[in-house]
């Protein structure tokens, strides 16, 4: 393929737009609260933020630079950069790894298409307070076969059409609309959350940090968290780096986009928490909280068919691009390895993820006794994406680029050929050979209870 006529971002806010698309979805809106409530709050957050900055930062930037440098697929870079070495399948990985959260993402993707339904049929709002019990609502709901089978369809079909349009016209197009309704619905929300009265317990939870709380799983569950929230270890950010121009200073947007991940998960936490503790309700839900515990409150709110609506919207806004990101790995691999066209890539990649999706989906109802190490099948690919292969994926990244590339071209794609400042690159180097894989690989030992 020639080069030159490879589909690419048109404008930097266009990078920006999608790469927070593939960043901020069900991991921040979701994921985090949950997450978080079941590790205590506060102390978790700061292992997050820490995990972000020391490991997810440097990873995100190395990915980009992987991706813009080598011109390919994450498969196709590492070939690349690095042709006759095993590194290609770190690439490879990455793929699997994409098939396996698209699988589990697309559940929770039609439950948010679900509850958008629900919300338009007025199921959530005062009105309905004591008829309609959200409990029984979820729980009838996730645990039958067709309509979350259904719904995970749609929402694959959705991604299939965004990504069939291509990254100008399809993914760069709708990021740039969506992100920014995203955090208008975001932002009405936790207004919304912090007016209610006893909103401040909720607060302190979220902010205040109890170390007492602190363990090797929370620090494991941190890590995967930021790993899982910044879409790193798994090349999603070495295809969309290939995807970046010349001139665009990869080290800014690195930061710009990591920043406005966290905080649009703080966001997410500030309309989340106050309203549960201004309702009496606990943050342990699991991950029912955003489909049990907020429709209880949506209940039991002035507006709360309105609020409900914007919310599930919001909801299905988030995974629908992080959906494209997922999808995306795996149909630039496809179309480009085997010179396949783009949308014969998609049908393939779309089908594939729908089929293991179905599974995962399953595992709430009918399948909920096939177990593996205890798990479903939905925990066992959460678990194994999440804790395992993203923040494996992010240690070989760091290693490629730290130990095994060369360091004059690294430095060529922070500075841009030596057009911007360089006195960060021997920081960053620092960190991508010691300090982040380092992290990484004592979080394992200890999570392996080796030390
Ligand atoms: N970052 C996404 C989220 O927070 O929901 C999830 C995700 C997307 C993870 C893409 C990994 C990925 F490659």
């Amino acid at each position: 393929m020639n080069k030159s006529r490879r589909d690419g971002f048109g404008s930097k806010f266009g990078v920006f737009a999608a790469v927070v698309g593939s960043a901020v979805g069900l991991g921040n809106i979701w994921r985090f609260p949950y997450v978080t409530g079941e590790n205590g709050g506060g102390a978790f957050l700061l292992i997050y933020f820490i995990s972000v900055i020391i490991i997810g930062i440097p990873v995100v930037l190395s990915e980009f630079i992987i991706g813009r440098r080598g011109q390919g697929n994450s498969y196709g870079s590492f070939k690349r950069l690095s042709p006759k070495t095993y590194w290609y399948l770190v690439g490879l990985m990455g793929i699997f790894a994409a098939f396996i959260i698209l699988a589990f993402y697309s559940t929770i993707a039609g439950w948010t298409l679900e509850y958008i339904y629900l919300s338009v049929k007025n199921i959530f709002s005062t009105t309905t307070a004591g008829i309609s019990n959200p409990e029984t609502v979820f729980n009838e709901f996730h645990t039958s076969t067709v309509m979350p089978v259904v719904w995970q369809l749609v929402s694959i079909l959705l991604t299939a059409f965004i990504i069939i349009g291509g990254v100008q016209k399809g993914i760069e197009k709708y990021s740039k609309i969506l992100m920014p309704l995203l955090f208008l619905i975001l932002v009405i929300l936790a207004i919304k959350a912090i007016t209610l009265p006893g909103s401040i317990d909720g607060l302190k939870f979220l902010l205040y940090p109890d170390f007492s709380k602190i363990n090797s799983n929370v620090v494991l569950d941190a890590l995967g968290q930021a790993a899982f929230s910044l879409s790193i270890g798994m090349g999603v950010l070495i295809t969309y780096g290939s995807y970046i121009k010349k001139d665009n200073n990869l080290l800014k947007t690195a930061l710009a986009v990591s920043v406005t991940d966290m905080g649009i998960a703080v966001l997410a936490g500030i309309a989340i928490f106050p309203a549960l503790f201004a309702f009496g309700l606990s943050p342990q839900e699991g991950a029912g909280l955003v489909f049990i515990v907020l429709p209880e409150i949506f209940q039991q709110m002035f507006g709360g068919q309105i609020l409900s609506l914007l919310f599930f919207i919001l909801l299905a806004i988030a995974a629908i691009t992080s959906s494209i990101s997922l999808l995306e790995v795996i149909v630039a691999y496809f179309s480009e390895e085997f010179k396949i066209k783009r949308y014969i890539a998609t049908i393939i990649g779309a089908t594939i993820s729908a089929v293991l999706g179905v599974f995962a989906t399953i595992s709430f109802g009918a399948w909920k006794n096939v177990k593996l190490f205890g798990k479903t099948i939905f925990d066992n690919f959460d678990f194994l994406a999440t804790n395992i292969l993203l923040p494996l994926g992010s240690f070989f990244i760091l290693i490629f680029l730290g130990w095994s590339f060369d360091v004059k071209q690294t430095k060529d794609e922070i500075t841009n050929q030596g057009k911007l400042k360089s006195w960060f690159f021997p920081v960053f180097l620092f960190i991508i050979r010691f300090v982040a894989p380092l992290a990484i690989f004592l979080v394992f030992l200890k999570r392996l209870a080796i030390i």
